[in-house]
């Protein structure tokens, strides 16, 4: 299949930021480059990588008032011998497919989210950092940019493709609130898609959780609050009595995570079993009551693998030493050697550049 070529608008060398090693935070530098597209008449057109800068849009666009906005998170890894490598994208463009078929917004094809990328991250390779726990985050994501303030799918949209250098996102060990008053996701509802509007809702309980102390809350089903379900930012995996138990994907409430699947694959070839099955608060709390929860912990892009010290079900505060735990930093260390080459990718996850 032949590779396409997106124009590339070349800046001024003097306009080039410089790359600042030191600090590269999640989510808050960005590269000189970015990805545009535009539908229009349904077709992608007006493909283009160039200088990375404030977009134009008319206070009308319709994500600005009904919020179709759909996004991925990928990460691009160098080994020590400086091969560039993503891993394993194709899950994700398919993953912004699906959250796009739910979303009313037009698929984006290979040749935009997947030539695209490379072609962005070639131009770009300077800036993936080598340290330790560091990649290049890619954000791929879509808005609907139709001037029209009627309730119906747009017309027109953008597919673009951010970039930034990142270091861990969870840099300490979470604390965690279960939320049981609270809702991300029901049965029937958008929890299986990446789009915006399911981070914004967790915002205002995710900040109460905060104010007692927590970083995040775990959520739980929306019908009885009965049964955990995800983290927000990352699946959750509890290691009981030497299994490892992560909720199940079959409700369409808990986000089908790539790192999620990954760690389920490396896990069950480490030995490990791995169930994924509804998990109640109960059980949870009754193993941990029998001193057999072991280990909780989280697995996302950003997230990698995201330790947990203390899980709270209201006033039962569940601490972890960390010291002991053995499923979680054996899984981190797989996934990141992995990812930089240090093990051979029996898998084919690594997309080479
Ligand atoms: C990711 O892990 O890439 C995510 O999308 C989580 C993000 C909201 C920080």
């Amino acid at each position: 299949m032949s590779v396409h070529n997106i124009p590339f608008i070349e800046m001024p060398k003097e306009q080039l930021r410089q790359l600042d090693a030191k600090n590269f935070y999640f989510g808050k530098s960005f590269t000189n480059y970015m990805l545009e597209a535009d539908y229009i008449n349904g077709e992608w057109t007006n493909a283009v990588i160039k200088k990375f800068e404030p977009l134009q849009l008319d206070p009308s666009s319709a994500v600005l008032h009904y919020g179709q906005s759909i996004f991925e998170g990928i990460k691009a890894y160098k080994s020590a011998t400086d091969q560039v490598v993503i891993f394993r994208p194709q899950e994700n463009y398919k993953r912004f497919n699906i959250s796009a078929d739910r979303m009313q917004m037009p698929a984006v094809p290979e040749w935009l989210f997947m030539d695209g990328m490379k072609q962005l991250i070639k131009i770009e390779q300077d800036w993936i950092p080598k340290e330790a726990d560091h990649s290049l985050y890619i954000r791929p994501f879509m808005i609907a940019t139709d001037p029209f303030i009627g309730v119906r799918p747009s017309a027109l949209y953008k597919f673009m493709i951010i970039l930034g250098p990142a270091g861990p996102y969870n840099v300490e060990a979470m604390k965690i609130l279960i939320e049981k008053n609270y809702t991300r996701a029901t049965p029937g509802g958008v929890g299986f898609a990446k789009n915006g509007g399911n981070y914004g809702a967790s915002l205002y309980p995710v900040v109460l959780a905060q104010k007692k102390g927590y970083d995040q809350v775990l959520w739980t089903d929306a019908l009885e609050h009965k049964y955990v379900e995800e983290v927000g930012m990352m699946n959750v995996m509890f290691v009981i009595d030497g299994k490892v138990i992560t909720p199940s994907l079959e409700r369409g409430t808990v986000l089908k995570g790539v790192t999620r699947d990954s760690a389920i694959t490396l896990l069950r070839e480490m030995g490990y079993t791995v169930e994924e099955r509804n998990l109640s608060i109960d059980e949870i709390v009754a193993a941990h009551k029998s001193g057999k929860l072991e280990e909780v912990f989280g697995v996302g892009t950003a997230a990698v693998v995201s330790f947990i010290s203390t899980l709270a079900d209201g006033d039962y505060v569940m601490d972890f030493d960390l010291t002991k735990s053995e499923v979680a930093p054996k899984l981190k260390k797989k996934l990141n050697d992995i990812r930089t080459g240090v093990e051979v990718d029996d898998h084919g996850w690594l997309v080479k550049i």
